[in-house]
């Protein structure tokens, strides 16, 4: 059995993903109670305690709001502890998978457009800025695979599919941006690509790794409705509108649309992002 550590192990992707690797690796699970990623001797030596095959960072400062207030510590957790990582994947000639964000791009595509992994990164957001300094220093591995998500759901975490859902019992009517597009993307389909890539070894690199489609959150939350046959009226709004009512939010992407060529060339091709929410559903209504 190889050897994986993975590391943010009780967050929602990681929480996941424990779970499914247990059955097919040797893993070592940490969180940060035993293991904070900010700390560099810390983590070369838990990377030589286990002298794993693989290593997987789940772990990051995800409040997308609270990077703005918080940047210093959204560079730590995000940006440089990435680099103690890949420096422990180099210490122990590991492989290492980083989870990473569409919110490194600037959005500004036109609509009928999709952002490849070869185009640069512009991030608009003090969590994309972070998260992109965590890119460069993921690479500083040599043996990577930094992989994008976008929009992530997950039954073990706090998310935009949970938010819609309570605030349906709480309100008449919700206001939601009907002008940022994109790919909601399950924890599940994130883990299927994950075991994908460890099992598939492709050239390492950069893989845009969202569900397949995209939509607007208006849309998003329309389908959530419809399936969860939840009657709630929904009001589309602009980007424009929700910072007049939330000053404090952050920029976000227009169109942070991701191309899954890349993903589909090496034979891993995502569920459609309905069906995965379907599925979703059905588990978190239960
Ligand atoms: N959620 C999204 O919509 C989204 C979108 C695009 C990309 N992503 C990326 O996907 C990955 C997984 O996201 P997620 O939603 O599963 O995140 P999450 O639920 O917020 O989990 C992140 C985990 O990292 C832990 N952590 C924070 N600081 C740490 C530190 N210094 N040392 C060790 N652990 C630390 C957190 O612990 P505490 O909870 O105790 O702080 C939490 O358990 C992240 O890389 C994220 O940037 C997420």
């Amino acid at each position: 059995m190889k050897k994986v550590l993975l590391v943010g192990a009780d967050g929602m992707l990681g929480g996941e993903l424990k779970e499914r690797l247990e059955k097919k690796y040797e893993v070592t699970a940490t969180t940060i109670e035993n293991l904070d990623i900010t700390d560099r001797q810390a983590v070369l030596n838990k990377a030589k305690e286990v002298n794993p095959y693989f290593i997987i960072n789940c772990a990051a400062y995800t409040n997308v709001d609270g990077c703005e207030t918080h940047e210093d510590l959204a560079l730590s957790v995000n940006g440089l502890a990435v680099g103690n990582i890949a420096e422990a994947a180099k210490q122990e000639n590991a492989i290492l998978i980083h989870i990473s964000t569409d919110y490194v791009f600037a959005g500004d595509l036109p609509i009928d457009k999709v952002y490849t992994e070869d185009m640069a990164p512009n991030p608009v957001s003090a969590y994309g800025r972070t998260k992109l300094v965590g890119e460069e220093n993921a690479k500083k591995a040599g043996k990577y695979y930094i992989l994008r998500t976008a929009w992530l759901y997950g039954l073990g975490g706090k998310n935009f599919v949970k938010t819609m859902l309570r605030l349906s019992k709480e309100k008449d009517e919700i206001s939601v941006v009907d002008d940022q597009h994109g790919s909601p993307t399950s924890t599940t389909t994130l883990c299927e690509i994950i075991e994908a890539i460890m099992e598939k070894e492709p050239e390492y690199g950069i893989y845009h790794s969202t569900n397949e489609g995209f939509t607007t959150w208006c849309k998003f939350t329309k389908k959530i409705f419809e399936l969860g046959n939840i009657k709630t009226k929904i009001k589309a709004i602009t980007s424009k509108e929700y910072k007049e009512m939330y000053p404090q939010s952050s920029n976000r992407p227009t169109n942070s649309q991701l191309s899954k060529d890349k993903l589909k060339n090496v034979g891993i091709v995502p569920t459609n992002w309905e069906k995965a929410l379907e599925e979703y559903l059905k588990k978190e209504l239960e």
